[in-house]
This record gives C-alpha cells, structure tokens and sequence, in this order.
C-alpha cells in the first residue's frame, strides 16, 4: 500500500498526499456519467464551466489577469518585431515553451466551445466571464492567487494543474455508460482522450520542475500542506461544477481519513508513468 506516512518528506509523499483528492474527483466524474444525475442542463453546466477554467486557468497560469489570450499576446510581442535581419534578444526556448502550452490551452477552450455547441443547439454559450460563476470556482481561484505570491505556494499552484486528470480518466472509467449512438456522448470521450493527451505532459512538466528546486525536508512539508489544501478547494469546485454528486462528508472524509487503497488504484490505473518518473513503481504492492 502507498502510505505517505512511510515516506519523508519530499516530493513522492508530496503526490502520494494529493492522490485521495485526485482520486476522489475520479469517483465522482464515473458516479456522474453512471448515473440518473446526468440531464442537458448538467452537462451544459460543467462544460461552461470547464471552458471558463481552459481559458483563465483559474490562478495556475500567472497572475489574475492572465488568460490564454494573454499568453498568446505575450508570445507575440517576443516574436513579431524579428524578421530576417534581426538577432533574437533572447533565447527563445521559454518563448515556444510558452505558446506550446498556450497552445494546448486553447484547443481545450476550442473544444469544450464546440463540446458546448452540441449540447445547446439553440444558443451561443455566454461569456467567459458569465460561464466563471461558480462559487467554489472563485474560491479555488483566489485561493491559488494567494498562495502563487509565496515561493512555495507557486510550486503547489503549478502541482495543482488538472488534478490528477481526475476529471478526464474519470470519463474514460465512464465510457461503458456514455450512449456511443449520441453525438454529444461520442465527443465528450473524444475530448477526454485529446485532453489527456496534452494533460499528462502537463503534470509530468510540473513535476520535473518541482524536483528541479533545491527545496529542504521542510519545505516539502509545507508544499505538501499547501496543495493538500488547494485539492480539498479544488474538489469541492468539481462537486459544484458537476451538480453536487458527492455529500459533504465525503469531501471532509478525504481530508481526515484519506481512502489510500482507492488512491493507489487510480494512480497505479492512470498515473503509472508520474509514479516511475518519481521512483515509486517498485513500492507498488
Ligand atoms: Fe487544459
Ligand atoms: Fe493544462
């Protein structure tokens, strides 16, 4: 069994801790799609609120302001004065570092837009500010603006991205339940595989960075803390964001008495290449 309190501080017991939550939010996408739980109205509303976090990243891509168009803009500002005559000012690796995930960011968008467009047939999804209404969702975002001020809570903010892709391997669990004979089913799984896709790559960057700092026993600990308590925030936007289909005590059940046979399964079924990136495969029952 992966039980973090076997392991020291750093960053394997730093995933292991996130794991339940991750887990969790597994469980509830399969309960959504595998159940009575699921109407029109439902779906529309974890896809509005799914576009809304694509395009802003809710607090994981920078400071408040900051969106895929943002970053996009930014890319081009390095770029557009360069033609054949000029030298670079700079290296210009971050720069295609940059669109490439912008990039990604906003296939995302583009996709769940569509996504949307299927599901709403007779109107325009609202504005990206009217899709970001979600009470849990603002909670989670200032949450993670507050701690991307402090040089540890920037690294539990970049390890927060996509929790887990609890979400999306949750709707690959759930294919067995979605109608393959419904358009709107066929590309909710479509989404998922694209999404995964670049997400894994994602979580796998964040990762490596994270191990790139020279960080102490310390440090790690409060890392973990504080992404502990990004993922319980987190949680409870994706309850909200998917018409509240775990109870409370269920969310308050992760934070006191994590279920670490059901983590270890999810990360073992979908996480297999972060627990070799980390080390941790051999310590797999
Ligand atoms: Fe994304
Ligand atoms: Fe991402």
């Amino acid at each position: 069994m992966l039980d973090p309190a076997q392991f020291s501080p750093g960053i394997q017991k730093t995933l292991l801790t996130s794991a339940p939550f991750w887990a969790l939010e597994h469980e509830l996408a399969v309960r959504y799609f595998a159940t009575e739980l699921r109407t029109e109205e439902t779906d529309k509303r974890w896809i509005g609120h799914q576009m809304f976090k694509e395009w802003t990243g809710s607090g994981v891509y920078g400071p408040r302001s900051t969106t895929v168009a943002t970053m996009i803009r930014e890319v081009a500002e390095e770029i557009v004065g360069l033609d054949s005559g000029s030298v670079a000012p700079n290296p210009l690796r971050s720069t295609y570092v940059k669109l490439s995930f912008a990039s990604d960011e906003l296939r995302h968008y583009a996709q769940l837009h569509d996504l949307y467009l299927l599901a709403e047939k007779s109107s325009p999804p609202p504005s990206i500010a009217d899709l970001g209404y979600l009470d849990g969702g603002r909670e989670l975002t200032e949450l993670r603006l507050k701690w991307r001020e402090d040089r540890l809570g920037e690294i539990a903010v970049d390890l927060s991205e996509g929790g887990g892709l609890g979400l999306y391997f949750g709707i690959r669990s759930s294919a067995a339940h979605l109608d393959s004979s419904a358009e709107v089913d066929r590309e909710i799984l479509e989404v998922a595989e694209r999404t995964i896709e670049d997400e894994t790559r994602h979580l796998l960057g964040r990762f490596r960075s994270a191990q790139k700092h020279e960080l102490t026993e310390p440090d790690w600990t409060r890392i973990s803390a504080l992404l502990r308590e990004i993922s319980h925030q987190k949680l409870i936007e994706r309850n909200e964001q998917f018409n509240f289909v775990l109870s409370d005590d269920e969310i308050a059940k992760v934070l006191d008495s994590p279920d670490l046979e059901l983590a270890q399964t999810f990360l073992t079924t979908h996480l297999g290449f972060l627990l070799d990136e980390l080390g941790l495969t051999a310590h797999v029952d």
